[in-house]
């Protein structure tokens, strides 16, 4: 996507090193920062410099290419995939693109790994580009079906949880890439934006992206989807996901329970889009298989903003003393799903849905 007519990624390779944006200081401050080794590459990961599913892939696949340019025995591969893997638990990406590296590298000989290493990464980050591409095709078509169906109305009101823009993966996003391309496709799309706390993704980046790119949004405390869906003000969801099941249970942003049940409640459709990478074919029940982040207290006791004067500070909201859990994600039930959209279509929420269109993964 494009800053101020600027093509960018959010991850690229420069000059032996890796370059990314820096999401913490968004939306108030751009800012590119230079990973030069893999222990910065994985701090990147945890301290969520980058974030987001895909995101996170790619960039421990790049993490994996700075290990090897470093030093590529058999020692140092696995010493760079387990601490890579350490960095944030509930994302399966992760998971993906670091076996998928190990799978490339291990068989070759050591000094052929490095260049191998860089290869392989930026095939990863340009499949991931292509894939979100794929669902914004798809999405589209959801979007522009529901449009005219609905007598094609001045405004379709989307609402969207989190970040799953373009900040979120290599480029364009899962969720907001159907919103782009409906947005230059001449659909008259509104963002209901949820803030998204504790860590605000949606207030601080999501609006930010749909700014940018002059995609009409409001952006609304986490509590008010409900009362909007209840009274006629959302025409459907759509969210990325962290890890969704083989049957369909998708596990997102802490928050996206509420908003599928809110969905369903009031007939809302409540679509996820779903990367195939982003599916852990080795699990069936969401809620007890998929492990949960927990984050620091302070991300929900302090807020960050910008003063009149200029300058970012972070205040304390809650009382010294209080207690504060920061809990990163929750599960929503695949029946509370309307579609999960992938870049082979739009699919049931359910394991008879997933394997039609990826039949490559049925039992043999
Ligand atoms: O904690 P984050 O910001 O990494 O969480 C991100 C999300 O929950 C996104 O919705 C999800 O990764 C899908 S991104 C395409």
């Amino acid at each position: 996507m494009k800053i101020d007519g600027k093509p960018y990624r959010t991850i690229w390779p420069v000059d032996g090193a890796v370059e990314i944006i820096d999401q913490t200081r968004l939306p108030h401050v751009f800012a590119t920062v230079r990973l030069t080794t893999m222990e910065e590459a994985a701090t990147a990961i945890a301290d969520m410099w980058v974030r987001g599913a895909p995101l996170i892939g790619a960039t421990a696949a790049y993490g994996m290419a700075l290990a090897m340019a470093a030093g590529a025995s058999d020692a140092a591969l696995d010493a760079a995939h387990d601490r890579l893997y350490a960095t944030r638990p509930t994302a399966v990406n992760l998971r993906w693109a670091l076996a998928d590296m190990v799978e490339t590298l291990r068989p070759l000989p050591p000094p052929e790994r490095a260049a191998r290493a860089w290869s392989r990464a930026a095939e990863i980050a340009d499949a991931d580009v292509a894939t979100n591409h794929a669902i914004g095709v798809h999405g589209l078509a959801l979007f522009r079906a529901l449009w005219e169906g609905k007598g094609r109305p001045e405004r379709l009101d989307i609402l969207t949880h989190c970040n799953a823009g373009w900040l979120a993966t290599v480029d364009w996003g899962t969720a907001l890439a159907p919103i782009y391309m409906a947005h230059d496709a001449g659909i008259p799309v509104h963002v209901w934006v949820d803030e998204t706390r504790p860590r605000n993704q949606g207030a601080s980046l999501t609006a930010w992206e749909l700014g940018r790119h002059g995609v009409p949004h409001t952006v609304i405390a986490d509590n008010a989807g409900g009362h909007l869906m209840q009274h006629g003000l959302v025409d459907a969801c759509i969210v990325g996901t962290d890890r969704t099941t083989a049957t369909g249970d998708v596990c997102n942003k802490i928050g996206t329970y509420l908003k599928a049940l809110a969905a369903f409640d009031t007939g809302v459709p409540f679509y996820v889009a779903l990367p195939s990478p982003t599916i852990d074919w080795t699990i069936a029940d969401g809620l007890a298989e998929i492990p949960i982040e927990q984050r620091s207290a302070a991300e929900q006791s302090h807020v960050s903003g910008l003063t009149a004067d200029g300058r970012v500070e972070t205040v304390r909201l809650v009382p010294e003393g209080s207690a504060c859990a920061n809990y990163a994600f929750d599960v929503t039930p695949a029946r509370l799903v309307t579609a999960l959209v992938t870049e082979r279509g739009a699919c049931d929420a359910s394991r008879a849905g997933l394997l039609a269109l990826f039949p490559e993964r049925s039992p043999a």
